[in-house]
């Protein structure tokens, strides 16, 4: 077996973010060196809680640091209607195990470089810590986020994009690798009920992700009309651990800040019709079938 990849995952759980938390934990080709959380989802002190709610439902020790608790210049808007008044709606979790580390998510990140950034949120960590910091010790930034198509919080914006643009912004011009899973791609993750039977099968932790899931497809019919929820983020993890199931091309992405009715646009040019020079690796498509196995081990893993 290769070497774990190390990785900081920045997140704010939210349903899918808590599966990606599981998978990476739950994987041996990761070193899973800490949890940094963001404002998005819900408020920090929401998705902070869901993180050690999570963390201690699994038995996952890894120090968890509290980051930003607005994005860089706007005020937070959050997903309630997608993942409830909680930010984690659904399972009801036992006690709490772990805690939050004093340093800010910045600081963490920093203490673990070099490493890979895992960002399942609004980009807003990831920019402080580019800033504060520099780019020179970040491997890769494997975000999930923005779309080659239209959008789920606007018809042109994907919500962590859209929650924090100017932050994204600079994550695609900071000349660090990054690699975008968007909406185009984690649309075709969806968590059948199938998938759920499989999760419910692995004892009470695979319970606690059924309760999560069946929860997220209930918020997922009634806003969006989909069959099935798209379990985007743990799409950002599994790249990681095996890139062959997540196939990407190289384009410039520009981050539309100022649009009058695209703002948190991810404009991708798949053409090269702007004759930039690519930005990014855009994830086009997905081992569907490859995915939920990664998902289903990691999680047995952690049972
Ligand atoms: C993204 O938005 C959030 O609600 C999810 O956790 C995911 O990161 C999908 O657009
Ligand atoms: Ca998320």
């Amino acid at each position: 077996m290769p070497t774990p990849t190390p990785v900081v995952l920045d997140c704010d759980p939210g349903h899918d973010d808590a599966i990606a938390i599981l998978l990476a934990a739950g994987s041996p080709e990761i070193d899973l060196r800490a949890i940094t959380t963001v404002a998005a989802n819900q408020t920090l002190d929401k998705v902070t809680l869901n993180a050690r709610r999570i963390c201690s439902a699994a038995g996952i020790p890894v120090p968890i640091a509290r980051g930003c608790a607005q994005p860089l210049v706007r005020p937070l808007y959050v997903a309630e209607d997608i993942h409830g008044a909680s930010g984690m709606d659904g399972p009801s979790f036992g006690s709490i195990s772990v805690d939050v580390v004093e340093d800010h998510a910045i600081d963490v990140m920093h203490a673990n470089m070099p490493c890979t950034l895992v960002a399942t949120g609004a980009l807003t960590n990831v920019a402080m810590y580019l800033q504060r910091y520099g780019t020179t010790a970040v491997r890769e930034i494997v975000l999930m986020g923005g779309s080659t198509e239209r959008g789920n919080t606007t018809p042109y914006a994907e919500f962590n994009i859209y929650v924090d643009p100017e932050a994204a912004a600079i994550v695609f011009a900071s000349g660090v690798p990054v690699t975008m899973i968007g909406l185009n791609v984690t649309h075709r993750a969806l968590v059948t009920p199938a998938v759920v039977a499989r999760l419910n099968a692995l004892g009470p932790l695979g319970r606690t992700c059924g309760e999560l899931m069946t929860f997220f497809a209930a918020t997922y019919r009634e806003v969006f009309g989909f069959d099935a929820p798209p379990l985007h983020d743990p799409v950002a993890v599994a790249r990681v651990i095996d890139p062959s199931l997540v196939t990407c091309v190289e384009a410039f992405v520009g981050i539309e800040t100022t649009g009058t009715f695209t703002r948190g646009a991810t404009v991708v040019d798949l053409q090269g019709r702007l004759g930039r020079t690519p930005n990014a690796r855009v994830a086009v498509d997905l081992d569907v079938d490859g995915f939920f196995d990664l998902v289903i081990d990691a999680v047995a893993r952690l049972t």
